[in-house]
């Protein structure tokens, strides 16, 4: 993305934040609901392979059934519970809705997102691959890993990350003959790292709570009771790049130390 787009964005966040508003006045339709204490889903509730969508929806910032969610739904419901700026939601969503099966272009069943290789990819943090039959469902034995690999620290590093992401990207790799991750693939993998350092860590900085990771892993919910508040200044396309960015170079840097071992 060019930085005239980049510094666009927060312009068209605006535009699309009011329009939202609007159409949510004209219609009397409000996004999800107004009690935001957490439940985990029924049965026949729709869950994701994203533990920040499923924590929405636990708690009523998405609609907790998880079906028909719309891009509005959306964009006010990332706004209200972490202040994720409208245009960042905005921006992976119009990915995201690529895998829609509801018949309308505007919205999804959060399990829709199950579709691999749209926004879905294999060496997930806590999700067996696709090969597996289920690239889905929350996997502790795969958390354990991954917790072992961010190794006991009260609070997690950008090169803490970096490392334990790789270190799952490599278990997935000998753990699956089909393994496979494109270029965009690995992008998002990246941009979700760079995403949970920034939600639970300290701005552009990393250094994200280990206690706030269980819970929001392994509830899928958001840790308020643990201390957790939400951000007064929304996480912009261009914070979350900026994070990106530092996982990539703490990659690469802990790829380099590996070569020369
Ligand atoms: C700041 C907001 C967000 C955060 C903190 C977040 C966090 C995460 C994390 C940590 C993962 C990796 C899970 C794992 O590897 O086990 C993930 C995966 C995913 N996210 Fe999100 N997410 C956010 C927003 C979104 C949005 C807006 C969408 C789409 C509308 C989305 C769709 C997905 C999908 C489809 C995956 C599965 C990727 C995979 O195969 O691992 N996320 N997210």
């Amino acid at each position: 993305m060019t930085s005239l787009a980049l510094q666009a964005l927060p312009l068209f966040g605006k535009v699309l934040d009011g329009a939202i508003a609007v159409v949510q006045t004209l219609t009397g339709k409000k996004a999800a609901t107004i009690d935001h204490s957490w439940h985990p889903p029924t049965p026949t509730d729709r869950r994701s392979p994203c533990p920040m969508l499923n924590s929405l929806a636990n708690h009523g910032y998405l609609p907790r059934d998880g079906k028909d969610v719309s891009l509005a739904d959306l964009v006010t419901g990332f706004k209200e519970s972490i202040n994720l700026a409208p245009e960042a939601t905005f921006l992976v969503t119009v990915k995201a809705l690529r895998a829609s099966s509801t018949g309308n272009f505007l919205t999804l069943h959060l399990d829709d997102l199950n579709k691999p290789n749209i926004i879905e990819h294999d060496g997930s943090l806590t999700r067996a691959d696709f090969h597996s039959g289920d690239n889905h469902t929350f996997q502790p034995a795969l958390f354990a890993s991954f917790l072992a690999h961010l190794g006991g620290h009260p609070t997690i590093s950008i090169p803490v990350a970096a490392s334990a992401r790789l270190a799952r990207l490599a278990e997935a790799r000998a753990a699956n003959p089909e393994f496979s991750m494109s270029a965009e693939n690995t992008r998002f993998s990246f941009i979700e790292t760079a995403s949970y350092l920034q939600v639970f860590g300290k701005g552009l900085d990393g250094d994200a709570r280990a206690d706030w990771l269980r819970v929001f892993f392994e509830q899928e919910r958001l840790p308020f009771d643990e201390g957790f508040v939400r951000a007064d200044k929304a996480m912009t396309v261009a914070g979350l790049f900026e994070v990106q960015r530092k996982v990539e170079e703490a990659t690469k840097a802990v790829e380099g130390t590996k070569k020369t071992a």
